[in-house]
C-alpha cells in the first residue's frame, strides 16, 4: 500500500488517513485530498490543463477525467475530495474520448496563429493536441477581440484565452494581490485588470507563467524570437537576498527575456512543497535585465591622462594599475591603502578581493556594502549567539504561528520571502504582527498592525520586553535555565514606564499585551526584521533588543523559531562571511584573533597586517585628511550612495590631489568613477560563474549566460591579473578554482546549509550581558515622543518594489513600470498643506533645502513621507545627516526631521 506523503502542513497532517482504490490498488491518503493529488502521488499522469500544485483547483477545462463508482459521469478528478472506500479507475479507453473532446472543444475557439505566437513550442494546448493525435479540426470561431496592450508590461490576447482561470486564481491566492477578474463583454469572457482598467500590480509575471496557452505575453520579448533560437541559462537573482532561481533565455548575446521556474509545466506536486518556495520571481528579477546589455556598460578600461578618462587597452591598464598600487604601498605601506566592495558581488570574488588586499596590499581597511545595516544584525547575532546569520528558511516563515515583522516593508524589499509570509497567513492559520507606520502591504493582510509613530520601533520591541518579564509570560525553559538574565533584564526595564512606551509609540497598553501574548505563548515563531531598524540609528541596538525579545519568549533556541533579516542586496550574508569586512576573515573567523590570521597567513603562504582595519566613514575620512593614498572600488559608489554632508566628493579629489591613485572597478561609469584614476570594466553576473548566499544562508549558483560584453572582465579575473602584475600572483583559471580553496579551507561552507546555526546563549548571557542593558533600554533622546516643532515631518528613504539600489534604475523594464521621483505624503498632510498631487513642494531640514513634486499615498500616516532612495535626483537624500553607529560604525541616513511648505 502506498505510504501517505501528505505530512507537511499541521492542518492537513490532523486530517483522518483513509483509503481507496486506485485502479484496483489500495492507497491511503489524508481525508479531503483531491482524487487528483492521490493519482499522481501515485506515479501516475492524468492530463490536466486548469491544474496548478500552487494553487486551490478550480476545475474549469475538463480534462482531468477520472471514474468513480457509483457515478455516471466522468469526474474532473482535480477538485473531487476523496471519500472512504472510494474506489476510481484513471485509464478508461472512454475516458480517453472524453479527455480528447475536451481538448478538441478548446481548439474550436482557439485561434491557430501558432506562427506569431510567444507561446509556440511552449504551449501546453500544442502538446495536449499532439499527445491525443488531433489531427481533424473543426471550424474555430474566432473571437475577434482586439489584443488589450494597456497594461505597462503584460498584453492580454484574448483570442487565445482557454478560461482556465490559472492567472487569476495565482494571483488571488499565491500573491494575494488579486489584480484580475474574468469579465464578460462584447459576447465574450476576457481576463482583465480589476476594474477594467489597464493593469497595475506588482509585475511578479506569475500570471504570464501559468498560462498555459499564449494569451498573457510579455511586451519586452514579443515577436522578438522562436523559442528554438534561444540558450536558457539557469542562474540567480541578482537583486535581493531573497536569492530566486532566474531562467534566462538569450539570443546572439542578449538577454532576450528572464523566466521563473514556476509555469504550467511545472504544476505537479503537493501543495505543501510550496512552504520552500513556489518557483516564481519578482518584477524585479523577471523585467529588470536590461541594465545587462546597456549601451551605457563600460567595454574597455579608461585611464585619466591629462585630466580625462581615456579609453586604453587592457595589458597598459593593468600594468598602470600595478604599478601604482605598489608605488604607494611601497612609499605609504598597506595602512594608506583602502579598499570597498559591493555585496553584489559573488562569493568568489569577494573572498579573492579581501585576499587580494589582504597579502598583496597589505591592508585590512576593508569594506563592502553590508556596513549599511545587514553588519549591525550579524554583529549582534555573532555576539549573542556565535553564529552571524539569519535563522529562519523559507519552510519555517511558512509554517511559524506568529511572525512578527518589524522595520521591514518585506513586499517591497524581499517580495518572493514576502509570499512565505502570506502562506502561512493564508494557508497555515499562522498570525502576522506588522509594526510600521504605514499601511504597507504586508500590514494591509496582517492579523496585527501596529501603526506606531515613526521611528518608535525600539520603544515597542522594549514595551514587548516589559510586559513579556512584568507579567510573567518568559518562557518556563529559559527562565529556569537563565534567572539571572531574567532578572536583569527586569531590572532593566523598570525604568521605562508603559505611559512612556505608550507616548513614543501611540499604541494602547491592551494592544501591546494583546500582541506581547501572542508572541509569547505561539509554538513556533519567528521575527522578520529589515531597514526599518537596522539602518537607524542604533540599528545595532535595535538587533540586541530583538535577540532578547526572541530569548525571552522562546523563540530562539526551538526549531522552527527565531530571527531572520531581510538583505535587501543579493549577497550582503556571503559579503561578511567572505570577510570583506574589517572585523572578519573568511568564515566570520575574528581578524583581531591571532589564531585565525595565522590560519590564512599557513593557507595563504603570505603575511596578513595585524592593524585592525577602518570601516567605509572612517576610510572615507580618512581619505579626506589625505591619509588613504590608494582606494579601490569595486562595484561601490559612495557618491551616488551617501548624502552630501558626508563630504564624499572632497575625500575622492583629496586622494587623487595628494598623489593618490583611485580605481573603479563596475558595469557602468558611476559617480564615483568619473572623478577615478582608473576605471576597470567588470562583467554583470549574467556573464560569470560563481555563487551567491541568500538570506536563508543558502549557496545558490550563478551560472554564465553570456560571453562577457566588450572587454569586460569578471571581477575575479581583474583581480587575479592585477595581483600577477604586481608580483603576486594569484593565479586561478576559474571561479570553481576560487570556490575549492573556499571549501577546503572552511569544510561545509559552501555545502548545503539548509541547516539552521546552533545557538550558543551560555557564553552570551554569562560573559557581561548585563553590562549593556543600561544603554538598550534606555529611550532615544530624538525619539518620536520629542518632535522638533520646526521640523515636524519624518521623512523616510527606502526601497520600492520596482527598483533595488541604483542598478535597476538602468533597466528599462523597471524604469517603465516605476519612474516617480515624487516625495510621497499623506493625504491629510496634502489637504493641509493645501497641495495637490502632482504639485511642487520644499522640503527644508537643518541640511538644506529641496524641491520635489508630490504624490498623495494613503498609506503613510500624517506626518511622514517617503521618497525612493533609487533617485539622486532631486537630491532628496542630502536633507537627511549621516549618523554612525558608535559600536559597528554602520551609516544611518534615510531617517530625518524636515519641514515641507507649498511652493509659491
Ligand atoms: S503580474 Fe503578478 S500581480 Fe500582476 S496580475 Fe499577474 S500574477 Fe497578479
Ligand atoms: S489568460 Fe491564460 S491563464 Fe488566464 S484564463 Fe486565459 S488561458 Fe487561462
Ligand atoms: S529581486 Fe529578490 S525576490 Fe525578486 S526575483 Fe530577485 S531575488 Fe527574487
Ligand atoms: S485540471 Fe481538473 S478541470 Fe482542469
Amino acid at each position: 500500500m502506498a505510504k501517505p506523503t501528505f505530512t507537511v502542513g499541521e492542518e492537513k497532517a490532523a486530517k483522518p488517513i483513509i483509503e481507496v482504490t486506485i485502479d484496483g490498488e489500495k492507497v491511503s491518503a489524508p481525508e479531503g485530498t483531491s482524487i487528483y493529488d492521490v493519482v499522481i502521488h501515485m506515479g501516475k499522469t492524468l492530463p490536466s490543463m486548469c491544474y496548478h500544485y500552487t494553487f486551490s483547483p478550480f476545475g474549469s477545462c475538463g480534462i482531468c477525467l477520472v471514474e468513480v463508482e457509483g457515478k455516471k459521469a466522468p469526474v474532473r478528478s482535480c477538485t473531487a475530495p476523496i471519500t472512504p472506500n472510494m474506489v476510481v479507475r484513471t485509464q478508461e479507453k472512454s475516458l480517453w474520448e472524453a479527455q480528447k473532446k475536451a481538448i478538441e472543444k478548446h481548439l474550436t475557439t482557439h485561434p491557430l496563429d501558432c506562427p506569431v505566437c510567444d507561446a509556440d513550442g511552449r504551449c501546453e494546448l500544442q502538446d495536449m493536441s499532439y499527445e491525443f493525435g488531433i489531427s481533424q479540426l473543426g471550424p474555430v470561431k474566432q473571437k475577434g477581440i482586439p489584443e488589450d496592450t494597456r497594461s505597462i508590461v503584460l498584453d492580454f490576447n484574448m483570442n487565445r484565452c482557454i478560461l482556465c482561470g490559472e492567472c487569476i486564481n495565482i494571483c488571488k491566492e499565491v500573491q494575494m494581490v488579486d489584480a484580475l477578474q474574468f469579465l464578460k463583454k462584447d459576447g465574450h469572457t476576457h481576463v482583465v485588470a480589476k476594474g477594467d482598467t489597464a493593469l497595475y500590480c506588482e509585475f511578479c509575471g506569475d500570471c504570464l507563467e501559468v498560462c498555459p496557452v499564449g494569451a498573457i505575453t510579455n511586451k519586452f520579448s514579443k515577436y522578438v524570437y522562436k523559442p528554438w533560437q534561444l540558450k536558457t541559462t539557469t542562474t540567480t537573482c541578482p537583486y535581493c537576498g531573497d536569492g530566486c532561481i532566474l531562467v534566462m533565455d538569450t539570443q546572439e548575446n542578449q538577454v532576450v527575456r528572464v523566466r521563473s521556474r514556476l509555469t504550467w509545466k511545472s504544476k505537479w506536486g503537493e501543495h505543501e512543497q510550496t512552504v520552500h518556495g513556489h518557483g516564481g520571481i519578482c518584477g524585479r528579477g523577471r523585467f529588470g535585465f536590461q541594465f545587462i546589455n546597456s549601451k551605457e556598460r563600460l567595454s574597455q578600461p579608461l585611464i585619466r591622462k591629462e585630466g580625462k578618462l581615456v579609453e586604453t587597452p587592457w595589458f597598459v591598464a593593468l600594468s598602470y594599475v600595478a604599478q601604482r598600487f605598489n608605488e604607494i604601498k611601497t612609499q605609504y605601506g598597506g595602512q594608506a591603502i583602502a579598499g570597498l566592495i559591493t555585496a553584489r558581488c559573488t562569493n568568489e570574488d569577494m573572498y579573492l578581493f579581501q585576499k587580494f588586499m589582504r597579502i598583496a596590499l597589505g591592508t585590512n581597511h576593508i569594506d563592502s556594502s553590508a556596513r549599511y545595516g545587514h553588519i549591525n544584525f550579524i554583529l549582534a547575532m555573532k555576539k549573542a549567539l556565535g553564529a552571524g546569520r539569519g535563522m529562519a528558511t523559507y519552510a519555517d516563515l511558512t509554517l511559524a504561528n506568529v511572525i512578527l515583522v518589524i522595520g521591514s516593508d518585506i513586499t517591497e524589499t524581499n517580495p518572493v520571502a514576502a509570499l512565505r509570509v502570506k502562506e502561512a497567513l493564508r494557508n497555515y492559520g499562522g498570525k502576522v504582527i506588522v509594526v510600521d507606520p504605514a499601511q504597507t502591504n504586508m500590514a494591509k493582510l496582517a492579523t496585527h498592525h501596529l501603526a506606531i509613530k515613526p521611528g518608535s520601533e525600539r520603544a515597542l520591541i522594549q514595551g514587548m520586553i516589559k510586559v513579556l518579564v512584568e507579567q510573567g509570560l518568559v518562557d518556563k525553559e529559559f527562565a529556569k535555565k537563565y534567572p539571572d538574565a531574567v532578572d536583569r533584564i527586569k531590572e532593566a526595564v523598570a525604568g521605562i514606564s508603559l505611559e512612556s512606551i505608550q507616548s513614543e509609540t501611540g499604541l494602547e497598553p491592551a494592544k501591546l499585551q494583546e500582541v506581547t501574548e501572542l508572541f509569547a505563548k505561539a509554538g513556533k515563531g519567528i521575527i522578520i526584521c529589515g531597514e526599518g531598524i537596522l539602518r537607524r540609528a542604533r540599528g545595532y541596538e535595535h538587533a540586541l533588543l530583538l535577540i532578547d525579545l526572541a530569548m525571552l519568549g522562546g523563540k530562539l533556541e526551538k526549531p522552527g523559531c527565531g530571527i531572520t533579516a531581510m538583505c535587501e542586496e543579493n549577497n550582503e550574508q556571503g559579503a561578511v562571511e567572505m570577510g570583506v569586512v574589517p572585523e572578519f576573515l573568511p568564515g566570520q573567523l575574528e581578524f583581531s584573533d591571532p589564531v585565525a590570521r595565522q590560519k590564512y597567513v599557513s593557507a595563504w603562504g603570505d603575511e596578513i597586517p595585524a592593524q585592525p582595519g577602518d570601516t567605509l566613514l572612517r576610510i572615507l575620512e580618512r581619505a579626506g585628511k589625505g591619509e588613504i593614498k590608494a582606494l579601490y572600488l569595486v562595484g561601490e559608489n559612495p557618491l551616488g550612495t551617501l548624502p552630501a554632508s558626508v563630504n564624499v566628493r572632497e575625500a575622492l579629489e583629496r586622494v587623487s590631489a595628494s598623489g593618490g591613485f583611485i580605481v573603479c572597478q563596475d558595469l557602468f561609469l558611476t559617480e564615483t568613477g568619473r572623478l577615478a584614476d582608473a576605471v576597470l570594466p567588470a562583467c554583470s553576473f549574467a556573464e560569470k560563474e560563481g555563487t551567491f548566499t541568500n538570506f536563508e544562508g543558502k549557496i545558490n549558483p550563478v551560472s554564465q549566460a553570456l560571453e562577457s560584453l566588450g572587454e569586460s572582465k569578471a571581477d575575479w579575473e581583474i583581480l587575479t591579473e592585477i595581483s600577477g602584475a604586481m608580483g603576486y600572483p594569484l593565479a586561478y583559471v576559474n571561479a570553481e578554482e576560487i570556490r575549492q580553496e573556499i571549501s577546503r579551507l572552511l569544510p561545509g561552507f559552501m555545502d548545503d546549509r539548509s541547516e539552521r546555526p546552533q545557538v550558543h546563549l551560555d557564553r552570551y548571557l554569562s560573559n557581561g550581558f548585563a553590562q549593556d542593558l543600561g544603554w538598550r533600554y534606555s529611550l532615544l533622546a530624538d525619539g518620536p515622543g520629542r518632535v522638533l516643532p520646526e521640523y515636524p515631518f519624518v521623512l523616510v528613504l527606502g526601497q520600492v518594489l520596482y527598483h533595488s539600489g541604483k542598478l535597476t534604475t538602468r533597466a528599462e523594464g523597471l524604469m517603465k513600470i516605476f519612474d516617480k521621483r515624487l516625495l510621497q505624503i499623506s493625504p491629510v498632510d496634502a489637504e493641509r498643506l493645501g497641495v495637490a498631487g502632482g504639485e511642487k513642494v520644499r522640503v527644508r531640514s537643518a541640511q538644506g533645502s529641496v524641491e520635489v513634486g508630490v504624490e498623495l499615498n494613503p498609506m503613510f500616516p500624517a506626518g511622514m513621507c517617503f521618497f525612493p532612495e533609487h533617485f539622486n535626483e532631486p537630491p532628496v537624500r542630502d536633507l537627511i545627516p549621516c549618523e554612525t553607529d558608535p559600536i559597528t560604525s554602520a551609516p544611518y541616513h534615510k531617517f530625518g526631521r524636515v519641514a515641507i511648505e507649498k511652493l509659491g
